[in-house]
Order: structure tokens, then sequence, then C-alpha cells
């Protein structure tokens, strides 16, 4: 088999959407998508996206300038100077919550349970305990498949309705249907991807995709 060489670019933008390319990420994705990978290794993976994603989508995070004492002398240095929040959806979200925590010990997380009825398609949303005041800066809105949009836009709802100003959203894969979805409603909201595929399947799976990211993560395929 030919083997090509690509040369490693920066993001590529797809409308709303950023795709953050980068050998590291192609490489984990596409040991992500083979359908011989086990649970543990897939979480590994998407723990490893996560951290990939959430670098580039912090890139713009405000800052304050500080005096600090060195061994040496006083200088100045800058530190995070705003609330963040990590969002995970419920359930395959959950695996990329550890790995960004890494990154942003400082973080709060806040839950949204959110499924996708597999009749209706549309998102189902059972938990949500988010205070009534005192919305985070920034919120990271974390599900591994952004498929039709639906559940993304669900959270989106939740999130502005809460106060949240300034709202993305990181996703390893996101179809161009759903990525056209959440621009279309919420234009202001950034989108920051492994993957943009171009197809969903009649059950709206992302074509090609990895298949049920939950299930992969929680190890929970049908058995047959
Ligand atoms: C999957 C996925 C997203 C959603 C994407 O979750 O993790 O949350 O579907 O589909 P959409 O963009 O069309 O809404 P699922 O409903 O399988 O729930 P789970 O994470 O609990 O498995």
């Amino acid at each position: 088999m030919e083997s090509s060489t690509s040369v490693a670019s920066d993001s590529t933008k797809h409308g709303a959407a950023i795709e953050v390319c980068h050998p590291l990420i192609r490489h984990c994705l596409t040991q992500l998508r083979n359908t011989s990978t086990a649970p543990a290794e897939f979480r590994q993976l998407v723990q490893r996206l996560a951290v990939l994603l959430a670098y580039e989508a912090t890139k713009d995070l405000a800052e304050r300038t500080v005096e600090v004492q060195t061994p040496l002398c006083v200088t100045t240095g800058e530190l995070l100077d705003q609330r963040i929040g990590l969002v995970p959806i419920l359930r395959a979200g959950l695996g990329m919550v550890d790995s960004i925590l890494g990154l942003l010990p400082q973080a709060e997380v806040w839950h949204l349970g959110i499924y996708r009825d597999e009749t209706t398609l549309q998102p189902v949303e059972y938990y949500s305990r988010l205070p009534a005041t005192e919305p985070v800066d920034v919120a990271l809105v974390l599900d591994p498949m952004l498929a039709t949009g639906g559940s993304v836009l669900a959270a989106l709802s939740t999130l502005y309705d809460w106060g949240v100003p300034t709202i993305k959203v990181l996703s390893v894969i996101a179809s161009e249907e759903g990525i056209r979805e959440v621009r279309a409603k919420y234009p202001e909201t950034q989108l920051y991807v492994a993957a943009v595929d171009p197809e969903l399947n009649d059950h709206k799976f992302i074509v090609p995709g990895l298949g049920d990211a939950g299930d992969r993560t929680f190890n929970t395929l049908p058995r047959h």
C-alpha cells in the first residue's frame, strides 16, 4: 500500500467550526475510529484528543498580570482571570473531563444529562443542576460526537439561558449537517473539532465516524 506524507497545517475553518489540524490529532483519531480499538484504549484516546482540543479552544482566555517573586527577583507574569466551566454532556462527554481538568484544575464541572431518543432522534434532557445565578464566564461543552446537533443545541439553550457569555463546544467528530445546525441557531458559538465527517446515515450516525462513543467508552456495546 502506498503511503502519503502530508504537511502539518494549522486549523481549518468549516463555517462555525474550527477543525484543529495536527499530526497527533490525526494519529489518535485514526486509532479511535478503528473498530478493533477496545474500550480501555478508546478512553485514553478520547482523553488525549480532549486535551489537544482544549489547548486550542483556550487560546483566547482572559488573563491578568501579576507580580511574581522568583528565586532571583521580582518579575511579572500572567494568570487566568475567568471562571471556566466544563460542561460534559452525559454520558460520552464524561470521557473528556478528567484530562481537561488536568489542564484547568480550577475549572468547575457542570453536568448536563442529554441523550438522543433512538426513535425520534430528538434530544431528551434528563439531568441539570445548574444554579439559578452566577454563571461561569466561559463554558466548554464536551461531547465527542456532534451528529444532527440536537444534543449540543439543547445544551447551548440551557447554558445561554443560565447567562453564560462565552460558550465553546469541543467535539472529536462533527458532521457537516450538525455544524450547519449549530451555526444557524447560535452563530456566536465556537466549535472545536478534530474531524468533520461528511455524512449521516439513515439512523443519523456519523459516517465514517467511530460508532457510538458512549457505548465504546463505557463498554456497553450490545452483545451479539
Ligand atoms: C450521542 C453523542 C451525542 C449525541 C449526538 O449520545 O454522545 O451526545 O448522541 O447526536 P446528535 O448530535 O444527533 O444529538 P447518546 O444519545 O448516544 O447518549 P450517550 O452519550 O448516553 O450514549
